[in-house]
C-alpha cells in the first residue's frame, strides 16, 4: 500500500494518461490517483457526454455531423473538482448529473465518432494539458490527446465485473438496471468505440496494461502509482 504522506513532487508537471473500455474503473481511479497527486483531473468522456446531452436538449441529431461539430467549437465546457466530486458545466450551467442519463450513454458513441467534434475537444483538451500535472482518462488520451504523456495505462476488466460496476454506480445516482442490460450497453459501446474510423479505442504500444478485473478502486490507485515509480527508477 502505498502511503498517501509519499513525496511526489518529482512528478510534477508529467502528464499520466489513462484509457480504457467502459466500467474499466478509469473515472474512479484517474480521480484518486489526481487527487493523491495533487494533479488535476480531465475526464474527455465528460466532454463528450456534455456535447450529447445539449444536442438531445436543443433537437439536433446525434448523426449531424456539421451542427454537432458547431457544438462542440462554440460550447464552453469547463470542470470544477472538489474532493472527488467533478462537477461539469456546459457554459456556466452545471450538467454533472443531466450527462450520465441512459439517454446520454446511448447516444454518446455515435455523436463522439464525429471527425470534426473530435478534433474540437482534442484540441480543448490538449489546451487543458498544457501545463501538465494532469491525469487525463478516455478512449485516446494515450493515443491522440496525449501521445507524449509521460506515463500510459490501458485499463481492462472482464465484462461481468465492468457490468457489476455499472449496476452499482447507477444505482447510486437512482437509476435502476441490472447486469444483463449493463453487459449488453457496454459491449455495444465497446464495439462503437473499437470501430469507429476515426481515434478508435486501442492499447498505444507504450502503454501498460492493467487488468482491474480482481483489484480494488485503492488497489487500482496502488498499482498504477508503484508502476510509475518503477518506471521512474528504470529512466535514471
Ligand atoms: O468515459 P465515458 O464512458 O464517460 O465516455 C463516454 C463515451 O464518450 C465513450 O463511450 C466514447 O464513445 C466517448 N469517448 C471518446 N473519447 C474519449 C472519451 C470518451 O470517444 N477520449
Amino acid at each position: 500500500m502505498n502511503d498517501s504522506n509519499s513525496d511526489y513532487s518529482n512528478l510534477k508537471g508529467k502528464i499520466i494518461a489513462i484509457d480504457g473500455p467502459a466500467g474499466s474503473g478509469k473515472s474512479t481511479t484517474a480521480k484518486m490517483l489526481a487527487a493523491r497527486l495533487g494533479f488535476n483531473y480531465l475526464d474527455t468522456g465528460a466532454m463528450y457526454r456534455a456535447i450529447t446531452y445539449f444536442a438531445l436538449t436543443n433537437q439536433i441529431s446525434p448523426s449531424d455531423g456539421d451542427k454537432l461539430a458547431e457544438l462542440a467549437h462554440n460550447l464552453q465546457i469547463e470542470f470544477e473538482t472538489h474532493e472527488d466530486i467533478n462537477r461539469v458545466f456546459i457554459d456556466r450551467k452545471e450538467v454533472t448529473k443531466e450527462i450520465r442519463t441512459p439517454e446520454v450513454t446511448l447516444h454518446v458513441s455515435e455523436v463522439s465518432a464525429h471527425k470534426d467534434v473530435r478534433e474540437s475537444m482534442v484540441k480543448k483538451q490538449k489546451e487543458m494539458g498544457k501545463n501538465g500535472s494532469i491525469v487525463a482518462e478516455g478512449r485516446d488520451t494515450t493515443t491522440v490527446v496525449f501521445p507524449d504523456a509521460e506515463f500510459k495505462i490501458y485499463l481492462i476488466a472482464s465484462v461481468d465485473e465492468r457490468a457489476k460496476r455499472r449496476v452499482l454506480d447507477l444505482s447510486q445516482t437512482g437509476t435502476d438496471t441490472n447486469i444483463e442490460e449493463q453487459k449488453k450497453d457496454i459491449e455495444r459501446r465497446d464495439h462503437h468505440d473499437s470501430s469507429r474510423e476515426h481515434s478508435p479505442l486501442t492499447q498505444a504500444e507504450d502503454a501498460i496494461l492493467v487488468d482491474t478485473t480482481d483489484l480494488t478502486i485503492e488497489g487500482q490507485v496502488d498499482k498504477i502509482i508503484s508502476l510509475i515509480e518503477n518506471s521512474l527508477k528504470n529512466k535514471i
